[in-house]
């Protein structure tokens, strides 16, 4: 934490727009103008630009115009003149293929905002699961003075009495349906239960995961997490980042101070103690590839594997985000990891304190929300990593979600080439399955959904299902909703659709897991793997055009973050030529 805060006050790349009387300078400054603005307002001070991913068509983040009113209040307290910015908003619920293929596509043009507009520093409005990492990708590019502002989670669900998580009992009551136990009118009933206010997931899903790894990388006000959507003390939050950003940017205080090795490290082993999202696992090595910081699978199994999950939310769990919150939310769980030797104290955040400075004060106010460790919901909640002739550049599973049983399995593998194979042959009584059997999900890794859907935890065949089965080992190279649960082994690396061997698994074939050794093994001879192997090709057309295109060439794979090759890397924020 050796940051060393530059003198003010100094010339800041905004002025390269708006300061002097040269034709350029009165051509940019005069159209801010028609906006209302005093002259006085271009005299040298921080422009804030508020990277706003509000949209219709992105619910969890509605509310989001409302908010960056109280940033903007705080951004003109502290001196700033905010700006607000409409950004790319990948919304999970609506955009198809997949979000996640829109990730880099909106990192990218986020990136392009920042650098090619005159702002000092940015606030990055964020909320759905893909805003938060394509935003702080972009942040990690153009490495300006950043700070995130989560939306907020939404007020807890309730259906006849009892909590709703959601997407997590979308799952449950769906398969209530398909095991006769629900019927579909209960279901549409249900329906109204799940969204009850603003605000994004109220589980620990990807959406609460990501703002949670936002703030454990330092890259948010200490307790941004966990605030609802509709708490005043969410806008209070969005208020106070939006005077802190007015400073960073005096001091110069960028996302690569902030996000070292350490601060992704404390991340990690952050979202091990609250059984977050494997999403996280993508998200965050895509980020630490912008800052240009050497993170890889081995460094998720390494930090995680002794990190016991604490926080008792569903999916892992039984509470909502609503209740981890008047718990004290995350700054709880880093001053407990703290006092395990398992955080980085001296870890730069935003605030421009250290990360332990910002939580050790704070006290538990629900230990059966925040469990004592003696409790915890597993000893080791952080990713296991697995690795083996079907996965040799590795495959993730989340413990907290799966069960006991069938962490060490032998099974016949039953193949779905696809999802549309999936779909086609899953309700067909005459499919040869069992509980025992292991299913296996193929093209549907970024190449070869195309944009990696979250459909790795599939849905169990009825006739399993009606026996009061609920869960099965399930292997693909999909990703799976941080709201989903179950022995679920996502992210095979390398992808079917790139050849590997996940491609060549053929049904009847045997497949062993064994998550304690990490092992992900398909018995069959090697010469007989090999064989497959070289005899293999692809065996879906490629898009010609578009951005479909753009992606499938250059999209990488899901053991280094899945961005693009070509985005990788900090290019910082130069101030480009003036065309006037
Ligand atoms: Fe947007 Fe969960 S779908 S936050």
């Amino acid at each position: 934490m050796a940051f060393e805060p530059k003198p003010w006050p100094r010339r800041l790349r905004s002025q390269e727009w708006y300061s002097g009387t040269s034709r350029d300078t009165i051509y940019h400054r005069g159209w801010m103008k028609n906006q209302g603005h005093p002259h006085d307002l271009f005299d040298g001070r921080p422009i804030i630009g508020i990277l706003n991913t509000w949209s219709d068509l992105t619910p969890c983040n509605g509310h989001l115009r409302e908010l960056s009113e109280k940033v903007k209040a705080g951004i003109w307290e502290a001196g700033g003149f905010p700006v607000e910015v409409p950004v790319f908003s990948a919304s999970e619920n609506t955009f198809r293929p997949t979000a996640m293929m829109f990730r880099n596509l909106a990192a990218l043009s986020i990136e392009e905002q920042m650098r090619g507009q005159p702002i000092d520093g940015a606030v990055l409005l964020v909320g759905c699961d893909k805003t938060t990492p394509s935003l702080l990708m972009a942040a990690a590019s153009t490495d300006l003075p950043s700070i995130v502002v989560t939306g907020g989670p939404m007020l807890n669900g309730y259906f006849r009495g009892e909590r709703v998580g959601s997407g997590t009992h979308l799952w449950k009551f769906s398969e209530a349906v398909k095991a006769g136990e629900m019927t579909q009118e209960e279901f549409l009933e249900a329906e109204e239960s799940m969204s009850r206010s603003s605000g994004t997931c109220n589980t620990m899903g990807t959406a609460s995961t990501m703002a949670s790894m936002a703030e454990a990388l330092g890259m948010a006000l200490s307790g941004n997490a966990a605030i609802p959507a509709v708490d005043s003390r969410r806008r209070v939050m969005a208020q106070l980042s939006g005077r802190r950003i007015v400073q960073m940017v005096k001091d110069d205080l960028k996302p690569s101070d902030i996000m070292t090795k350490e601060a992704f490290e404390n991340a990690i082993r952050t979202n091990g103690a609250i059984g977050g999202s494997t999403n996280a696992v993508i998200h965050l090595l895509a980020i630490a590839g912008r800052v240009g910081i050497d993170l890889g699978l081995d460094d998720w199994d390494r930090c995680g594997r002794d990190v016991a999950t604490i926080v008792n939310l569903m999916p892992s769990g039984k509470y909502l985000m609503e209740e981890f919150f008047y718990a004290g939310g995350l700054p709880v769980v880093l001053k407990r990891l703290g006092e395990g030797g398992q955080l980085h104290r001296d870890a730069l955040t935003v605030s421009g304190q250290s990360i332990w400075d910002e939580v050790k004060d704070v006290r538990n106010w629900n230990e059966d929300v925040i469990l004592p460790l003696e409790k915890a919901l597993t000893p080791q909640g952080g990713i296991a990593v697995l690795k083996g002739n079907l996965a040799p550049s590795g495959a993730v599973l989340k413990p907290s979600a799966a069960s006991k049983h069938l962490l060490q399995h032998r099974g016949r593998a039953v193949v779905f080439e696809d999802i549309d194979d999936y779909k086609a042959k899953i309700n067909d009584e005459a499919l040869d399955i069992d509980e025992t059997c292991v299913m296996v999900l193929k093209n549907c890794g970024p190449k070869g959904y195309p944009g990696m859907a979250e459909v790795g935890n599939m849905g169990l065949p009825p006739k399993v299902l009606r026996k009061g089965i609920t869960d099965m080992v399930r292997i693909s190279d999909a990703r799976m909703s941080g709201t989903a649960y179950g022995t679920v082994i996502l992210h095979t690396s390398p992808e079917a659709a790139a050849g590997g061997p996940l491609a060549v698994v053929r049904t009847g074939d045997m497949i062993e897991v064994d998550v304690e050794a990490r092992r992900l093994h398909l018995d069959i001879p090697e010469a007989e793997l090999a064989e497959r192997l070289a005899a293999w090709k692809p065996s879906h057309e490629r898009p010609e055009s578009g951005y479909a295109w753009l992606h499938q060439e250059h999209v990488q794979g899901a053991d280094t973050g899945a961005d693009l090759d070509f985005l990788k890397g900090c290019r910082g924020s130069p101030v480009g030529k003036d065309a006037h």
